[in-house]
């Protein structure tokens, strides 16, 4: 598949970028559904919302501050040294010797943080494609990978790639392995929707991969890779069938389902909605399911929301199709 790698940008003509005051930029990112069930740590996919905001501004003293957070509940750090934005962002500059640069961020979270949906992936994302823009920087977005896993790592502990890439690239991303980074992107049958339903309960993705089994037995290693062969088989003949019957996990979900409200009633009632897939969406607590039309997407959320309406937990819904742009300028 044609992926969007352009020619890079030599670090001469990123140094020769004008600097000073005034020049900003408004950037959105997109909140992603890592693992699509099977594949832990290597398969994601980019949504078209939710996603996060960054400003950013040149600001002519060299360093970085962050002026405004918004949509955190006061949660995430403005302090630049402990936030996921800056740091990435600060890494990205080092590594093309510009600590000349003083930059002011205004990041706007527009989606739940620990929902499971790449929140502080988007926003990384979104810091490291405005920085790249800024200073007309075309190389290939591959290059600002490291960083933003970078910032995973500082989120929770661990440098995924399942969330990031597919926020950067856009589309359906494989990490086919790690070291070295090797990245590939996945056709996906068009018309294919997402629905997404965040049940409103905090489930931070480190303390959810610290309970998952650290061994498993062979006899479930061959279920669970063959279940991903026939995800990314579905995927390239587009045959929605095929990815419906291998969207299926023996090894993380028993496990993590535990910390999400019904979590096999709501699978119960998608499927019978007619949803084609449903699972949880990165280390949750949202899940999502995999439809052939907006409709049946729509009615999988409002049912949802419902049902867990009636056991008191509040909720967000989002329907959408897969985001094959990833981060682009607002
Ligand atoms: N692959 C990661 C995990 C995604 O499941 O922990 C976190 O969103």
């Amino acid at each position: 598949m044609e992926n969007n790698i352009q020619e890079v940008k030599s670090p001469d003509a990123i140094k020769a970028s004008p600097l000073g005051g005034g020049g900003g930029i408004h950037v959105f990112a997109p909140a992603t559904v890592a693992n699509v069930v099977c594949g832990f740590d290597v398969l994601g996919f980019a949504v078209n919302e939710p996603g996060d905001e960054v400003i950013m501004r040149m600001t002519g003293k060299p360093g970085i501050t962050i002026s405004k957070i918004t949509g955190d509940d006061g949660r995430l750090p403005l302090d630049p040294a402990k936030n996921t934005v800056s740091v990435s962002v600060q890494h990205y500059l080092n590594s093309i010797g510009r600590t000349d640069i003083g930059l002011d961020i205004e990041l706007h979270k527009k989606m739940p943080i620990g929902s499971g949906l790449g929140s502080s992936s988007a926003s990384t994302v979104a810091g490291l494609f405005a920085i790249k823009t800024l200073l007309g920087d075309d190389a290939d977005p591959a290059k600002l990978l490291p960083f933003a896993m970078k910032g995973e790592e500082m989120a929770c502990g661990h440098g995924h790639a399942d969330n990031v890439a597919p926020a950067l690239f856009g589309g359906f991303v494989l990490v086919r392995s790690y070291e070295p980074l090797d990245i590939i992107r996945l056709p996906h049958p068009e018309g294919l929707y997402c629905a997404i339903v965040f049940p409103d309960v905090d489930v931070p993705t480190r303390e959810a991969r610290q309970i998952i089994r650290k061994n498993i037995r062979m006899q479930d290693a061959v279920t669970q890779w063959g279940n991903i062969a026939g995800l990314v088989s579905g995927l390239f003949m587009n045959d929605i069938d095929l990815i419906g019957r291998s969207m299926k996990d023996i090894l993380v979900e028993p496990v993590r389902s535990m910390l999400i409200p019904d979590f096999y009633k709501m699978r119960e009632m998608a499927m019978e909605l007619g949803a084609v897939s449903f699972g949880i969406s990165g280390s949750g607590p949202s899940v999502f399911a995999f439809t052939r039309d907006e409709d049946t997407a729509n009615r999988i959320t409002q049912k949802l929301q419902q049902h867990l309406t009636g056991i008191n937990i509040g909720s967000n819904t989002y329907v959408s199709t897969i985001n094959d742009k990833g981060p682009r300028v607002l």
